[in-house]
């Protein structure tokens, strides 16, 4: 007495091994109020197809509306013996409406047009989400940003001293990927936002159903415009995948920081008590527990992708089961990213950074060398010169252990006779970022600006 939804032409029911391989009940569950809504438009349309009376519809959708109550009230669950979550509902179905009408929704559809549909629609639902939660991140770092003024930290490359930089610059450059992470989200959008429903297996249906007005019942832009390419692509689902991988990417790239940041060496940033974590053993730690999560939960999102890419590859048209195997996956990532997001937020907004520290160290490590090239580029030295001139300047300091604003005149005439007193007005870290005043650059003026766009972006999602 198998309740699985082919049994016609099986002498008997499934084999335990199999029964328990093929279920998805324990993941696919989270779409049954999905379910529901496609099969009230699904019932529509087979009324309009002249297949359902109207008193047969209504009492559809009241059988369906019950369910739906029951679903989410928690009164009706997926038995051991429901093989997916549309097994299950049909179970449900017939168990309110009986088996004469309850076996007649069936007509024209498929779970494999089914699925295809749902997956696109809770995708949709949850990048909005996940969008959402993003731009709270991005929210507090520009908080930050605009908290920190005008102070001055040392920029990096290679994670050496590189330039002197204004420490919401720094914060601006985490917040942009961010932000073009949301905007991924919203451009995925447009080729997420076609229906499957009405592809039935995978040529489509005999019964002169309505694609289109399933597809509008259900939020969607239309319907795809190919049945076998709808039941059997992924690659919507597996875009979503990168996407979120992306943006676990983005955040782990500044979670990176703040564990260096918050390091005893670096001192450049506190993070509030209730977001760090103490040890079992060592009374006095405190450490950066979310930006360590954040960083290894992104390799977990980023497997995610990968293992969905590796199922994708090399299947035959149309319908494989093996495409019960996208949803676990991008479903850890948003389940993932639901919890990492907030906290996220929440060490950037509770964070103290210490803006002395990170002004004492800006102009070390001869950060300051560049704008010795460039003064004398300024004053008619070609740059080749001028960056030779400028590094015999860091050998001298280097060998006597000072730092290039305790050369004397006469230490910096004699490396170049050009190296004038006057060098000295571009050997403080404020006039180096008062002068990187082109667009994009790290003066005040134009951070102040990049500030102000990154807000109106965030104001305009
Ligand atoms: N549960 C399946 C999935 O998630 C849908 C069922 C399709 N099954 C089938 N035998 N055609 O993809």
């Amino acid at each position: 007495d198998s309740a699985a939804l082919w049994g016609g032409r099986f002498a008997g029911g499934p084999s335990r091994a199999l029964a328990a391989l093929s279920k998805s009940t324990h993941f696919d569950w989270r779409l049954a109020a999905l379910d529901i809504a496609g099969s009230k438009a699904h019932a529509r349309v087979l009324r309009k197809a002249g297949l359902l009376t109207s008193d047969e519809l209504d009492a559809m959708e009241a059988a369906l509306d019950s369910l739906a109550g029951d679903v989410e009230s928690g009164a009706f669950v997926p038995l051991e013996s429901d093989e997916d979550v549309h097994t299950a509902l049909e179970r449900g179905l017939i168990e309110r409406a009986g088996a004469e009408l309850g076996g007649k929704l069936r007509a024209g559809r498929s779970r494999n047009d089914q699925i295809a549909t749902l997956i696109r629609a809770y995708l949709r639902e949850q990048a909005k989400e996940i969008g959402h939660l993003t731009l709270n991140v991005a929210d507090a770092l520009i908080g930050q940003a605009d908290r920190a003024g005008t102070a001055i930290m040392p920029g990096r490359t290679h994670l050496q001293h590189a330039q002197p930089i204004l420490v919401a610059h720094q914060l601006l450059a985490h917040v942009w990927p961010l932000l073009r992470d949301v905007d991924r989200l919203l451009d995925w959008d447009a080729r997420a936002g076609r229906s499957p429903y009405g592809s039935g297996a995978l040529a489509g249906s005999s019964l002169g159903l309505d694609p289109e007005a399933v597809a509008l019942e259900l939020g969607f832009d239309g319907p795809v415009e190919n049945s076998i390419d709808g039941t059997a692509s992924r690659d919507v689902v597996a875009e979503f995948a990168f996407v979120c991988a992306m943006l676990a990417i983005d955040l782990s790239r500044f979670a990176e920081e703040v564990i260096i940041w918050n390091t005893k060496e670096f001192g450049f940033i506190t993070l509030a008590d209730e977001f760090s974590t103490g040890s079992s053993i060592m009374p006095q730690k405190k450490n950066p527990d979310i930006a360590e999560l954040t960083r290894g939960k992104a390799g977990r999102i980023i497997g995610d992708l990968t293992g969905l890419l590796a199922t994708l590859k090399a299947l035959p048209l149309a319908y494989n089961r093996d495409l019960q195997e996208d949803k676990e996956p991008v479903f850890d990532q948003v389940d993932t990213l639901a919890v990492l997001l907030p906290a996220i937020a929440g060490m950037i907004e509770t964070a103290t950074l210490n803006l002395a520290r990170m002004a004492e160290l800006a102009p070390q490590g001869f950060s300051l060398a560049t704008d010795i090239a460039e003064w004398l580029v300024k004053a008619g030295v070609p740059f080749r010169n001028a960056h030779e001139i400028s590094g015999a300047c860091v050998r001298a300091c280097e060998q006597r252990g000072i730092e290039l604003w305790d050369l004397s005149d006469d230490d910096l005439a004699a490396i170049d006779p050009a190296l004038t007193p006057q060098v000295r007005d571009v050997l403080s870290v404020e006039g180096s970022v008062a002068s990187r005043d082109g667009v994009g650059g790290t003066a005040p003026s134009r951070v102040a600006e990049q500030l102000e766009q990154a807000r109106d972006k965030v104001v305009e999602y």
